[in-house]
């Protein structure tokens, strides 16, 4: 890659990123989980270094090498991500790109659940983990720049635009995965986005995942740019 041009543009500045699924256990070997990658967010903390930020990396469970210059923490569950992304704070701007498990199972098992032989699955209550983003958007710390990542399959825009107010988030960068399972996004190298503010719809077009990482983090740089007094 020989985008350059952000060198040094976030120098001083701190920016936090989540990136990953969560796994939420179920049991001593199975848990709940979604097919993020992790590539989107990790490109996104190597563009922060790379530009210059000191970068606070939240990562779920993914293997991927961690970026020249970043400070990772490694989590499992939602719940270890927000105290992971509560001790980090404050950071100049939060990038939310994980992809956070939205239940967990209200009792994970001591001990690895049995058939009974009656046919019936095991059941499994869910509860709701807490939400990450809208943490952060009332949080007394809350970064100066809020952005929240959404993978919808249908009224992307749409959908991204209620996240936003619900939120509190500056921006939300929308993507479709509705090919998934097995699609060129969840998995894939490269990422087509819609950026959602108070100013409008950005669309980009497909792009590879660390060109929109590049780009996104030029954004990132120039907003706090703007807004520093
Ligand atoms: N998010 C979070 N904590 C959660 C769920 C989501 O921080 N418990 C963040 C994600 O990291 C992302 C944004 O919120 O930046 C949007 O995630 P998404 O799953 O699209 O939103 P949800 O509110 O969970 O809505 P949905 O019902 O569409 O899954
Ligand atoms: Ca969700």
């Amino acid at each position: 890659c020989d985008f350059t041009g952000n060198r040094g543009s976030l120098s001083g500045k701190h920016i936090l990123v989540t990136a990953g699924p969560t796994h939420e256990p179920i049991d001593p070997v199975r848990y709940i989980a979604n097919r993020s990658s992790g590539k989107q967010g990790f490109a996104i903390a190597a563009a922060a270094a790379h530009a210059g930020a000191r970068v606070t990396l939240v990562a779920g469970p993914v293997q991927l090498p961690t970026p020249a210059g970043v400070a990772r923490i490694d989590v499992e569950t939602a719940r270890e991500m927000l105290s992971a992304v509560d001790a980090s704070l404050p950071a100049d701007a939060a990038i939310m790109v994980a992809a956070v498990a939205d239940w967990r199972t209200a009792d994970a098992a001591g001990q690895k659940i049995k058939k009974d032989g009656s046919g019936q699955p095991a059941p499994l209550a869910l509860v709701e983990n807490p939400d990450i983003l809208a943490t952060l958007g009332r949080h007394a710390l809350r970064p100066k720049l809020l952005v929240g990542f959404a993978a919808e399959t249908q009224k992307i825009a749409d959908h991204a635009q209620a996240k936003l107010a619900k939120k509190g988030a500056d921006w939300i960068v929308a993507n479709d995965v509705s090919g998934a399972p097995g699609d060129s996004v969840m998995g894939g190298d490269d990422n087509a986005v819609q950026i959602v503010s108070a100013q409008g719809i950005e669309s980009w077009p497909c792009l590879p995942k660390q060109v929109v990482a590049d780009k996104l983090i030029e954004k990132v740089a120039h907003a706090l740019t703007l807004s520093a007094d």
